[in-house]
């Protein structure tokens, strides 16, 4: 492989683009100043693979496809007095979803909600005949409220059996793309779009993408993935039944299109309050709820209290933390460690 040349800040690229910071964790994408238009880009250095200048495919699709959940292409170009290939986008400045959501996910709404974008924003992909074959929260920025999927260079055309070949990255890879001789399918974007949503759920993916590889890739060829509710048991059952349809060990048990799952997750969070994980200094594991159906917003906190963990439950106090009223017929508990999640599932439902 071709090693990655890292340009420092303040390098100017065909007189035009004066890059800034490198954004994201992934490849080779830097902030840059846009000296004709005068606006701040994104610009993506495609490294040549194996010798080969990389394709316009990426910069092709974005521009064929675009859409409201898609990111737009500004320019595509070589850069000066080198073989290497560029990407332009706006700059999106909202990050990616992989470090928006990182460590306890986001609320369960808003999960929702960016699942449906990401969806719709797949579906049209799909709609052209092609698969993205690398869904992942890395590859899903965020502008506002609102999302853009990118990172399209993997898309590939599907065979009329409905197959393209074998790609991904593992923290959202399908088992039966996983497998020697694999191959990606729409089924298999699905199963990713669910294994993100999984991640925006709780800050995880559902094989600990801490383990070494070699023991991720055994846990994803058998379908040994970890219980969202389990991780978030603030997620309601309804959701979790979509999430674990989502991530069906067999293809033909998930849903059947990007759409479908978006639908079903938005059925599953209707009338439902919408909890949050909270991270609080010294607590272990605590969620908010906002307030709903003109109830007001509750704070579930848990501490370590030796061998047991106290759960106690108030109404937020101004300062946000939890030492405000109590809820009127609701007792504080202790818990075992290992019983504490299924008690915050039983305890989030019954508050309702
Ligand atoms: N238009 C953009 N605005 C802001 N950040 C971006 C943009 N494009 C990419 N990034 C950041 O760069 C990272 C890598 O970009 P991506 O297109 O996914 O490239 P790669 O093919 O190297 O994974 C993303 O995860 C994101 O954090
Ligand atoms: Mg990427």
């Amino acid at each position: 492989m071709s090693k990655v040349p890292v340009y420092p800040s303040g390098t100017t690229i065909n007189d035009r683009y004066v890059l800034g910071d490198k954004l994201g964790t992934d490849g080779s994408v830097y902030v840059a100043d846009d000296r004709h238009l005068d606006v701040q880009v994104a610009l993506k250095v495609l490294h040549p693979i194996g010798g080969f200048a990389r394709s316009w495919d990426e910069a092709k699709r974005l521009e064929h496809l675009r859409s409201r959940f898609l990111v737009d292409v500004i320019n595509a170009d070589v850069i000066t007095s080198s073989d290497l290939r560029f990407i332009v986008t706006p700059l999106l400045t909202g990050g990616d979803l992989e470090s928006t959501a990182a460590s306890v996910g986001l609320g369960v709404r808003d999960a929702v909600r960016f699942a449906q974008q990401i969806a719709t924003g797949v579906g049209r992909i799909h709609a052209a005949g092609m698969v993205h074959r690398d869904i992942k929260p890395a590859n899903v920025l965020l502008q506002g409220d609102e999302i853009l999927v990118s990172d399209l260079e993997m898309c590939e055309l599907l065979d009329a059996a409905g197959h393209a070949s074998r790609n991904g990255s593992w923290c959202t890879l399908a088992p039966d793309v996983a497998v020697e001789g694999g191959l990606c399918s729409i089924r298999s974007d699905v199963y990713s779009l669910g294994a993100t949503v999984f991640y925006l759920l709780s800050g995880e993916y559902p094989v600990d993408h801490r383990l070494p590889l070699a023991e991720q890739k055994q846990l994803i060829e058998r379908g040994a993935i970890r219980d969202i509710r389990h991780l978030a048991p603030h997620v309601p059952q309804s959701v979790g039944t979509v999430v674990r349809r989502a991530l069906a060990f067999a293809p033909d048990r998930r849903f059947s299109t990007a759409e479908d799952l978006g639908n079903a997750l938005a059925h599953a969070v209707k009338g439902r309050r919408n909890w949050r994980r909270v991270e609080h200094d010294g607590h272990l594991h605590c969620l908010e709820g906002d307030s709903f159906n003109g109830k007001a917003a509750i704070l579930v906190c848990t501490v370590s209290n030796g061998r047991r963990i106290d759960v106690v439950t108030r109404h937020p106090a101004a300062s946000g933390t939890g030492t405000g009223r109590r809820l009127a017929g609701v007792a504080d508990s202790s818990v075992t460690p290992s019983g504490l999640s299924s008690y915050l599932q039983r305890h989030i439902k019954a508050l309702a």
